[in-house]
């Protein structure tokens, strides 16, 4: 155990990287990608001491068994229907006629409607240990790490967790969020959730280090990777869900990073770059690793990216000279067989010994696609949608009917990217029709972003606005796989595909502050994509970027909002314009921007992550690593009309979390929010908790819904 580890858990961080994030969640969910300390200041405490006495003197502080706080409001649960609906078993539906009742067709995810007012009275800042909403709503709990998913799961026991016991309960942080309605009516739905990493400090009793942890216990937290499928059903009329808890439940899954096995797909599938020891074909691999945000499909499958995979292995030191530029690229470190604080998982699994399986390490770093419509089908990595440390990927489809993905690569000064299927999608509700669209994704071509500036000459790195009032651009997505064939000189397209990122560097992507979530809006059909910090911009010598007009600040901490509009509106295009409508941080920071709106009336937000939009077009944002020293949280804002850019808090997560989904359910009655990493502060433990929630005991990574107790759509 390092000495960080030793401190007592701090409230908000201790700065670890580019926000408030505490160093325990750089080592775990990052092994320290943004090694960048920065002192912690008493102002933390101060902050949330102050919040805590406002609300309490206000006397309107409510918490529950739950952890339900309603801040302005007394009487939570009052008039929301108790209970369950009663009655037998849910019908299965087939999963074909399941995913096309509920009109998973190419046009149901273009939602209609022009902008709604958020009427919602934001919420203040603050560093409770709760989850924290609107006045006027309520929450539940919907589930939480280690509830039952496979019917008949061993009860959950901490202290005694397996590789099998895991596999059959909900996973450990909880990411990506996805609810898709199941069946003809309105009350049964599949709930989707990303698993992105482990905690080990937090799930195991008595745990001292890493590798103190039994074999048995390694597994476990394989196992706590991956995905859940779980199957939900509405409580009365209202906008709460809960898990279904009896009769045979088909769809619920788990995919783990243990057993679970996938198909590669695409140009790169059967590479001798994928090929290993254990599997000479190059398309089976097991496990899926680090997966972070994800979308939903127009033919109603999962897509989830696999995200900081290179933690996971070691023996770099021990692999061919020629083979460390690529790893390095990557950050899967060269220099040592065991960096610091490695998960070790190798004890269990030689593949993740680089020096004995170089090749492994290929066959993570996808975006991945799983059906869970169809409980049986194998999942797939896409190789054509490019290697490298995928946040998500989300899917619109262009007036052409190619359908086309946005996905971003979340490190420092890393790139967006963008595929445009070979084939058109098939319109209709027919088997047919989707068995051509789940080969979308297996053939297309690969850009990446080049961003163009129009007045690069006034950037000075503050975040002044430059005299044209406003920071944007033109852009080109620049191919690096076209027609099937390498557009970058001297790369094959399997090594463009599988070496994404150098590929890129070689045709000169534009480095951005940490792309995250790159989603396009079904109202607007323009991009939105966050980025969430970069405290290394125009700090760091002989790397990394000084500030351009699309990453407009030096040691950016607080993150931006980058739209991006498909010259015509084709999204298969090669050329675009961008803007910045949003620069997070305190209003008061004249660095930020709000749409121009009046800065005393929006929420302070800081570093965002994770962007969604609910079907009237309405931005929402989820925080990672708030650098303003309160709990991280999930912001909706109008992107037109007089409210475009009036950004409010809708929720707040507990102590040590990050806030994730976020999902706007399509009838607007709920929002789906992940709380991922509850109390992972330096120096917490399982057995010396920072947060409690959500039972007040120790704590758990959970998804909660929230809905409007008058029953009526979620923030209009
Ligand atoms: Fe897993 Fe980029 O956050
Ligand atoms: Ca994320
Ligand atoms: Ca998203
Ligand atoms: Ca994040």
């Amino acid at each position: 155990m390092n000495e960080s580890r030793r401190r007592l858990p701090l409230l908000g961080g201790d700065g670890h990287s580019g926000g408030s994030r505490s160093s325990m969640t750089c080592l775990y969910r990052c092994a320290n990608a943004c090694d960048h300390p920065a002192p912690n200041t008493s102002a933390n405490e101060y902050f949330g001491d102050q919040v805590e006495a406002e609300v309490t003197r206000r006397g309107v502080l409510k918490a529950g068994s739950a952890g339900a706080i309603a801040l302005g409001f007394a009487g939570a649960t009052a008039g929301v229907a108790a209970g369950a609906a009663a009655g037998a078993a849910p019908a299965f539906a087939g999963p074909a006629e399941s995913a096309a009742a509920e009109g998973f067709s190419a046009a149901s995810l273009h939602a209609s409607g022009g902008p709604a007012a958020l009427t919602f009275a934001p919420i203040p800042p603050n560093t409770l240990d709760n989850l924290v909403v609107p006045n006027g709503y309520d929450h539940n709990v919907i589930i939480r790490w280690g509830d039952e998913v496979v019917p008949g799961a061993p009860d959950f026991d901490p202290a005694a967790q397996t590789g099998a016991s895991q596999s059959k309960q909900f996973g450990y942080n909880n990411d990506f969020v996805a609810v898709l309605p199941l069946g003809r009516g309105h009350d049964r739905a599949l709930l989707v959730c990303n698993h992105e990493y482990t905690n080990e400090n937090l799930m195991f009793p008595g745990f001292t280090t890493l590798d103190a942890l039994s074999d048995e216990q390694v597994r476990a937290a394989i196992a706590a990777h991956g995905l859940s499928v779980v199957e939900l059903e509405r409580v009365g009329h209202t906008g709460q869900w809960q898990v279904v808890t009896r009769g045979r439940r088909p769809y619920n899954r788990r995919i783990t990073a243990l057993e679970t096995v996938f198909a590669v797909t695409g140009p790169a599938a059967g590479s001798a770059l994928l090929k290993t020891a254990a599997d000479p074909t190059g398309k089976r691999v097991v496990g899926t690793l680090n997966n972070c945000a994800g979308g939903v499909t127009p033919w109603g499958t999962i897509l989830s990216g696999e995200e900081n995979w290179n933690q996971y292995f070691v023996g770099g030191d021990g692999v061919p000279e020629e083979a460390k530029p690529a790893l390095n690229r990557y950050g899967v470190s060269t220099t040592a067989r065991y960096p610091a604080d490695s998960r070790r998982w190798d004890r269990v699994d030689a593949r993740f010994d680089l020096t004995a399986n170089p090749t492994e390490v290929n066959r993570f770093g996808w975006i991945v696609e799983i059906d869970p419509f169809d409980p049986g089908s194998t999942p797939r990595k896409h190789t054509a949608m490019g290697r490298f440390k995928h946040e998500g990927a989300n899917v619109i489809v262009a007036d052409s009917g190619h359908v086309v993905a946005y996905m971003g690569d979340d490190e420092r000064f890393d790139y967006m990217y963008k595929f445009v299927s070979t084939r058109k999608i098939a319109h209709g509700d027919s088997y047919w029709a989707r068995k051509q669209n789940l080969t979308l994704l297996e053939s297309g071509d690969l850009y990446v972003a080049k961003l163009d500036f129009t007045s690069a000459a006034e950037i000075d790195g503050t975040g002044k606005l430059p005299t044209d009032g406003a920071f944007n651009g033109t852009g080109t997505w620049l191919p690096l796989v076209k027609d099937g064939r390498s557009m970058v000189t001297g790369w094959t397209v399997e090594q463009v595909l599988v070496f994404t990122r150098q590929a890129a560097d070689a045709v000169g992507a534009t480095k951005m502050d940490r792309p995250e979530d790159v989603e396009p809006n079904p109202v607007n059909r323009k991009i939105y994509a966050a980025l969430t910090n970069n405290t290394a911009r125009g700090t760091t010598t002989g790397r990394g970027a000084l500030a351009d007009e699309a990453n407009p600040r030096n040691a950016n901490k607080h993150g931006h909002i980058l739209e991006l509009t498909e010259d015509g509106g084709d999204h298969t295009g090669t050329t675009f314009s961008w803007a910045i409508p949003i620069v997070c941080g305190d209003p008061a920071d004249p660095s930020t921007y709000f749409m121009g709106y009046d800065k005393t009336k929006v929420s302070p937000i800081s570093c965002p992550d994770n962007v969604a939009f609910d079907s009237k077009g309405n931005l929402w944002i989820s925080t990672d690593g708030n650098g303003l020293l309160s709990n991280d949280g999930l912001f909706a804002t109008a992107l037109s009309g007089p409210e475009a850019g009036h950004l409010k808090q809708f929720l707040t997560v507990p102590r040590g979390a990050e806030t994730c989904g976020p999902f706007i359910a399509t009838d607007n009655k709920t929002v789906f929010a992940a709380v991922q990493h509850p109390g992972e502060l330096t120096g917490a433990s399982f057995d010396k908790p920072a947060s409690t929630w959500p039972d007040g005991d120790y704590s758990k990574p959970g998804i909660v819904g929230v809905w409007r107790l008058d029953g009526k759509p979620v923030g209009s």
